[in-house]
């Protein structure tokens, strides 16, 4: 490896939102992001960018237009054009916006939880309201989708499906059997389909990411799908996102809903992601390999020594989901490791129905800081 990802940098010295919201005996294992330095090339690039010294408004970088495009082909044999693709400054403004772009006050967003938070308030700019059709827990841990259910539970009034692809918190990146039967049903009641694919480069060993507009030219044309690289080489404060829109009524319906209201992207961001998808490759194959090991070791640790708490191994994300709910914990598990192992994770209860007695850990973060975390988890529980 060429890179140490065991080195922890002092984040609470940068005004890190995951270092600084709880105190400083606190092991902060919550918000997405990763305890990692992105990848050289992006950090150079950056360098170079701002010794020119001039940070006026600036168009859309032609050369990251392209590098989308033939990572598009490249990754996924996936055909867009350069017009099909528009920036914007986040996924969660992204999904906002296409929300105000295509609903009305009183229709619904159908989303599958336990699902990301911001899900669960989407579209409440124009009033409108979740509808939820839950994934589907299953003995050994994984999530499926109960396509029957899926179905029902649209109404006249559902007019767009959220989708998060792979998921969070459940950690499925979900097969091309799976999206096709969900794409099916979205046409056959003439609903969009908005993709939030932001984890998409996030995998494991074995998976393959689909975009769901990449199935074929019928799903393309009802569907919006969000990229970043901000997960991907934590670089979430730069503020770059991409929206992927083929149809071309459909993309002027959202880029006009922008209405002054959402900004172009910031300039940083668009030269960090430029080095990022063209440059840095091999840091991204490496950050994966690491972290497919915190995952396993966290898997075997969680299933042999923190009695009564179970957990599947995600297929994507650096995301855990820990079912706590035989853990004969008495109050909310995020308050309990929260207060007696002062570890901070994700409380289940925020991801919508089926969160209950469930934290989210992000496992993206030194081994290191991952086995103390552990351990003071462990050592709550054995104590109690
Ligand atoms: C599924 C999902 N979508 C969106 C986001 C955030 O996106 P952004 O910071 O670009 O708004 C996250 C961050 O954790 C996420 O997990």
């Amino acid at each position: 490896m060429n890179t140490n990802f065991d080195n922890l940098p002092n984040r609470r010295a940068t005004e890190s939102v995951k270092w600084n919201l709880y105190d400083e005996d606190v092991l902060p294992l919550w918000v997405a992001d990763m305890d990692f330095s992105a990848p050289s090339a992006v950090i150079q690039a950056l360098h170079e960018r701002v010794d020119h010294g001039i940070f006026g408004y600036a168009i859309p970088l032609p050369a990251l237009v392209e590098t989308i495009v033939e990572r598009m082909e490249k990754l996924y044999k996936w055909k867009v054009l350069p017009e099909d693709i528009c920036f914007i400054p986040g996924v969660v403004p992204g999904f906002n916006l296409v929300c105000h772009a295509l609903l009305k006050p009183g229709e619904e967003v159908l989303i599958q939880p336990p699902v990301y938070p911001p899900f669960l308030s989407a579209g409440a700019s124009v009033r409108a309201k979740h509808r939820d059709a839950p994934l589907t827990l299953e003995s050994d841990g994984s999530y499926s989708i109960n396509f029957n259910e899926f179905e029902k539970t649209i109404t006249p009034q559902t007019r767009l499906f959220l989708l998060c692809n792979p998921h969070n918190p459940v950690g499925r990146v979900f097969r091309r059997d799976e999206l096709e039967q969900m794409a099916q049903i979205c046409i056959r009641h003439n609903i969009p389909i908005c993709s939030d694919e932001i984890h998409c480069d996030l995998l494991f060993s074995g998976q393959q990411h689909i975009p769901i507009a990449s199935l074929d030219e019928e799903v393309a044309q009802q569907t919006i799908t969000l990229m970043a690289p901000s997960k991907t080489f934590n670089i979430a404060g730069l503020d770059f996102s991409i929206a992927i829109i083929q149809n071309k009524d459909l993309r002027k319906q959202v880029m006009e809903a922008r209405g002054g209201m959402v900004p172009s992207v910031n300039l940083l961001g668009q030269v960090a992601a430029l080095a990022a998808y063209r440059d840095s490759q091999e840091w991204l194959d490496e950050v994966l390999s690491y972290m497919e090991i915190n995952r396993n070791i966290l898997c075997q640790y969680v299933n042999e020594k923190l009695p009564g708490i179970k957990m599947w191994q995600p297929e994507g994300t650096y995301l855990a989901w820990l079912d706590c709910r035989d853990a004969a914990i008495s109050k909310n598990p995020y308050e309990f490791f929260l207060q007696k192992a002062r570890v901070a994770l994700n409380d289940g209860e925020k991801f919508g129905q089926g969160g209950k007695g469930f934290v989210r850990v992000n496992f993206g973060c030194p081994r290191f800081v991952l086995l103390d975390a552990l351990e003071r988890m462990r050592a709550a529980l054995v104590q109690r």
